[in-house]
């Protein structure tokens, strides 16, 4: 029997919804939208949550890769490293901020940025390291820190996935200069509308991102450096403050949905993206690995399973930055995964019945079972 097996339940993120919404009305009624308390009280609750010393709300999480970028003050053209394999606003922020993106491959395990390589191509012009924890799976930190450090280079975390996960109890995000969140409604941690955060330790950056984020004004009418107009919105701080406390909580069961996918899954030809100990990664997407991907992914939705694909053509393909200079077969594993990755649904309250109902359609493509005729591999070879 089919069942309809969605990635995102909003209803249940809102827990005591009547209390939420007298709350909400009364903001509505009370006219202070901008900048208000409730955008200072998340702020303080995130970097409390995070264990850093000051966040600060913007409109998007590609605001916030953004202004980070624009408030350490580079030259033009001074040079950002980052992978091959993330979302476009990773790439489109270094070049809005007038810098130069250069890319590197990924490693073919864990999916994120592939250090040896990032080392290699870092020469003088390079100022940033860009990493993103992508999936919900934190890059490791230890040795990238050292070498930013030995060479004068800042870096910031694309956190943007991967809101709350820790490398021996620390938060990402938190390890660099600065960490970018974006609080778009399919995250981890999600706005009900567009929002974003920075994340960082220095008070003067604090200072300089607060200004930035409003057309650079310190005090009324007194406008220090041109700036963006990008605050986190404060109906959206609200929702954030709301869901906060339970993120933690949240994001265990997208582990533990993590585990039951892996062991029903375990003995089929696919791959799964390395867990590793020390980490805790918080799946905000759950990826498997097959070279059947576009077939798999016809199957699943032909049984009402809301599987997708995160990302289809990589950061080097895409049209947007055949300026770059970059070529197909540049980086071959971010190609790879581009054609083999495959999300499936997973949200915190994904019942059991819903992963058995999900493994159960992978099982049965692979192992060409009689619903699945049409599209088995087994078909496809012509076995009977
Ligand atoms: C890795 C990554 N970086 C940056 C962003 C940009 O965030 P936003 O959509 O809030 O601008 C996103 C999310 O959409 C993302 O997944």
């Amino acid at each position: 029997m089919t069942m309809k097996v969605p990635r995102y339940d909003y209803r249940s993120q809102f827990e005591r919804l009547d209390e939420f919404m007298v709350e909400l009305s009364n903001m509505l009624v009370d006219g202070h939208y901008v900048l208000s308390g409730e955008v200072a009280e998340f702020e303080r609750a995130f970097a409390e949550y995070l264990g850093c010393s000051f966040v600060v709300g913007v409109n998007t999480g590609t605001d916030a890769l953004l202004c980070s970028l624009k408030t350490l003050e580079l030259q033009p053209e001074d040079e950002v490293i980052t992978q091959a394999n993330t979302f476009n606003a990773t790439v489109s922020a270094i070049c809005l901020a007038g810098l130069k993106p250069i890319l590197v491959d990924v490693n073919e395990d864990t999916f994120l940025m592939n250090i040896d390589q990032a080392m290699a191509v870092a020469g003088p012009r390079t100022r940033v390291l860009l990493p993103v924890h992508l999936y919900g799976k934190p890059t490791p930190m230890r040795e990238l820190l050292q070498e930013c450090a030995k060479r004068g280079v800042e870096l910031i975390e694309d956190a943007a996935q991967a809101h709350g996960a820790r490398i021996e109890g620390r938060r990402v995000g938190t390890f660099g200069v600065l960490g970018c969140f974006s609080f778009h409604p399919s995250k981890n941690l999600a706005a009900a509308g567009d929002g974003g955060a920075i994340a960082t330790n220095r008070a003067d950056l604090q200072g300089r991102l607060m200004a930035l984020r409003a057309l650079g004004q310190v005090g009324q009418n007194n406008h220090l450096q041109v700036g963006y107009n990008t605050k986190l919105d404060s109906i959206q701080a609200k929702v954030l403050s709301w869901k906060l406390p339970s993120l933690d909580r949240w994001n265990e069961q997208r582990r533990s949905i993590a585990r039951s996918y892996r062991e029903r899954l375990s003995d089929l030809p696919l791959k799964f993206q390395t867990w590793d100990e020390g980490e805790e990664h918080v799946f905000h997407l759950f990826v498997i690995r097959t070279e059947h991907r576009e077939r798999l992914l016809e199957y699943l939705q032909s049984n009402s399973v809301d599987a997708v694909v995160r990302y289809p053509v990589p950061i080097h393909l895409q049209p947007a930055f055949s300026g770059c200079g970059w070529r197909k077969g540049q980086f071959p594993v971010a190609e790879a995964l581009a054609r083999e990755l495959l999300c499936l649904p997973t949200r915190p309250n994904l019942t059991i019945a819903e992963v058995e109902y999900v493994s159960d359609c992978v099982r049965s493509f692979f192992k060409g079972g009689a619903s699945s005729r049409d599209y088995s591999i087994a078909q496809t070879r012509g076995e009977s």
